[in-house]
């Protein structure tokens, strides 16, 4: 099984959680959002484990409605062990098979997409998640929910590299605010089912992930710089191109969501992502050059209607909790993620545009 991903790196992901894989030995795991690009890595990751590490194999059903999933996602393929659902999770499910674990990563992630569809983004972060947290409780199972580095919005610069006590700094009216207030509902929503019903309950903030799997037509930065590169035509840097950005690559990112869903603290959230190197979007091109070895052109250009303006000026993690409580190590360097992608989306995008 391929899933448009390099094989390398799913087995990079699984030596890397080392013995703490074993925890997923017979046990069953629900994830929602199994075809977009952090589902897929994880559907990779279990056959990988399943075909290669654990004695006895691991369950998972992946559910999706497919919304965003698009061409690669839409393509499901047939896996031991593995039952794809196409459900909407905003409808509430119920399941005959006794569930373990549960990861809660549907959502609608990409800016151009919380833009075309914001009720949507809404309610699979809010709905969605009441859903999952009931029948998590129900099973029993331990519960990790998909949060986003966006609920701290646009940080004062001295909570930056910003640690998960910082509170945010949010607008609830405004182009984003379908994505960053339904995120931060999400995560009370985690609060109340941990404290009231004892769930054992986790959320993750992840920084900007990227790697080989994203979809061309993504629309996040990367992906969209790596399809113009495809077609010959110059970056488009958006706004006024000084906003920074951490990159997390993600193998490490992986690692990272997987010692979170095994031994994550109850209760607790966990900021997931690279703090080094924080670049600006201008950095970002120069790091591209590099990477590829040649000059790319650019251009620094308004943000386009499809796309929603005010966005934080820094974004960068602070690490240290998931650090001492799980032993999480960003290890692979912007150069050789960026090689990695890079090499990647050329063999894979099209240029389309
Ligand atoms: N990748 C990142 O860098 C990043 C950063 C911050 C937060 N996140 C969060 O992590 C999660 C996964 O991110 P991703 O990059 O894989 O996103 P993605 O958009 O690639 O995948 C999300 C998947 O969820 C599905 N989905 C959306 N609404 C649904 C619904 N109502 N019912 C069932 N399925 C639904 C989509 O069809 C898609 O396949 C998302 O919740 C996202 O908000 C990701």
């Amino acid at each position: 099984m391929t899933e448009f991903l390099l094989q390398s790196d799913i087995a990079e992901i699984c030596q890397r959680l080392g013995s703490a894989a074993h925890d997923f030995a017979g046990k069953t795991v629900l994830l929602t959002g199994g075809r977009g690009f952090l589902g897929r890595y994880f559907m990779s990751m279990f056959a990988h484990l399943n075909e290669h590490i654990l004695e006895t194999p691991c369950q998972l059903i992946a559910m999706d409605n497919l919304i965003t999933a698009g061409k690669e996602g839409s393509e499901i393929p047939e896996i031991p062990n593995v039952t794809f659902l196409q459900h909407d999770v905003i409808n509430p499910v119920k399941l005959d098979h006794k569930v373990d674990y549960v990861i809660h990563a549907a959502g609608i992630a990409s800016p151009f997409y919380y833009r075309a569809y914001p009720l949507e983004t809404l309610e699979v972060a809010v709905r969605g998640t009441r859903n999952m947290l009931e029948l998590a409780t129900e099973h029993g199972a331990r519960f990790t929910f998909f949060s986003s580095s966006e609920i701290y919005g646009d940080p004062d610069p001295k909570h930056v590299p910003t640690p998960e006590s910082y509170r945010g700094h949010v607008s609830c009216q405004g182009p984003r605010a379908c994505y960053d207030e339904s995120k931060r509902v999400g995560e009370t929503l985690c609060y109340i089912f941990h404290e009231k019903h004892g769930t054992k309950t986790n959320t993750i903030r992840p920084f900007n992930v990227f790697g080989p799997g994203m979809q061309e037509t993504d629309y996040r930065v990367l992906p969209n710089f790596a399809n113009r590169i495809k077609a010959g035509r110059p970056l488009n840097v958006y706004g006024s191109g000084n906003q920074t950005r951490t990159f997390c690559y993600i193998t490490d990112a992986m690692v990272g969501f997987t010692l979170v869903i095994l031994k994550g603290v109850p209760g607790e959230p966990y900021n997931i992502g690279n703090p080094k190197p924080e670049i600006s979007m201008v950095e970002l091109v120069k790091n591209i050059e590099k990477a590829l070895g040649k000059k790319v052109e650019h251009n620094v250009i308004e943000y386009p209607d499809s796309y929603p303006a005010d966005e934080p000026n820094r974004r960068c993690p602070d690490i240290k909790k998931a650090r001492l409580q799980l032993g999480f190590e960003p290890g692979v360097e912007l150069q050789d993620g960026l090689k990695r992608f890079l090499n990647w989306a050329d063999k894979v995008y099209t240029g389309v545009e």
